[in-house]
């Protein structure tokens, strides 16, 4: 692609970036979307989060693959195309493919172009017999998937990390039904499901000693200041993640300490100290009520595999 095609696409994200900051910032309750945690520093950030103490959902997810990742690859079954949603770096990827049988083709679906051409290059290497297939897109919106020459069993979308908790449940239902079309007939369903439990484990997770998840969280504003144009003073805003235990959803918020205006571009945003904008919402299911929406969407269930102390869940769907 020439570079003046990049830069329109950069101009069309970033003029998207800033319909969204200011149509959350108008609304009631004030929101920010939380896809946009993710830029380089934001990252960065992420990845020193997996690695926390307090923040179980990376490792215990890791621990289920690696303890029971022959069974799991049992399941999916042999020769299979492995479509994978958001895989990053690979390290989950990495073990499940290490584990099934003969599989012939990995499609990695990432919109960091630079992270999936790394690793597409490592499975090369680490798979010789596997045609793998990046796609740099964005899995929430429609994109094609290339054409394998290799015939595989069936196709498996594998959806790591509890991403899926990102989604309100009607959405994440919908979302599904997607991923029932992706993986088309006789396919299924790979996903790491964060469970409900104990609030003060969740809470903990979210509210780390070494205040990770609060750069994490007041990142997003001095990305908006970088890139749109805004002038919040980050020192005036704390960071607060509560679980609400009805609904199942840690809720992180961006809190005002003083009562400020914003300004970007020709408008103002005002706050009273206290007022609240909405970064994330974080869903942990019961096995029960995700079974339930998975169906909903067109996935029958098959198997879950969890820890010990069952925090999180892999689960495995097939198209019903
Ligand atoms: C990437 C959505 C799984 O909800 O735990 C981590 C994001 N936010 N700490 C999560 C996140 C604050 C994370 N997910």
């Amino acid at each position: 692609m020439s570079s003046s095609g990049k830069s329109i696409v950069d101009l069309a994200e970033r003029r998207a970036f800033r319909e969204d900051v200011i149509t959350g910032l108008t609304s009631t309750p004030r929101t920010l979307p939380c896809k946009y945690f993710y830029d380089a520093r934001g990252a960065e950030l992420f990845q020193k989060i997996c690695e926390l103490p307090e923040y179980y959902i990376t490792r215990t997810e890791l621990g289920i693959l690696r303890l029971r990742g022959a069974e799991i690859a049992a399941a999916l079954g042999p020769d299979i195309e492995l479509i994978g949603l958001g895989t990053g770096a690979g390290t989950k990827t990495r073990i499940l493919l290490e584990e099934l049988r003969s599989p012939r083709v990995y499609v990695p679906i990432d919109i960091s172009k630079e992270q999936l051409a790394n690793s597409s290059a490592r499975f090369r290497k680490t798979f010789p017999s596997l045609e793998v297939l990046p796609v740099a897109a964005d899995y929430l919106e429609p994109f094609e998937l290339p054409l394998p020459r290799k015939i595989s069993a069936r196709s498996v979308v594998y959806f790591p990390g509890s991403t899926i908790g990102n989604f309100e449940p009607a959405a994440a239902v919908e979302f599904m039904e997607r991923l029932v079309d992706l993986a088309g007939e006789g396919g299924g369903l790979l996903i790491g499901v964060d469970l409900q439990k104990d609030r003060r484990i969740i809470e903990a997770a979210y509210n780390d000693s070494a205040g990770v998840t609060a750069e994490f969280n007041l990142n997003l504003l001095d990305r908006i200041n970088g890139e749109v144009g805004a002038d919040f003073r980050l020192t005036d805003w704390e960071h607060r993640a509560v679980y609400n235990e009805n609904a199942g959803r840690i809720e992180m918020y961006l809190v005002s300490g003083t009562d400020q205006t914003v300004h970007m571009e020709d408008r103002q945003f005002h706050f009273p100290a206290g007022e609240k904008i909405l970064t994330e919402h974080s869903y942990k299911h019961t096995p029960e009520g995700f079974a339930v929406l998975a169906r909903k969407a067109g996935f029958d269930f098959q198997k879950l595999w969890t820890d010990d102390a069952r925090l999180f869940g892999v689960f495995y769907f097939t198209v019903a």
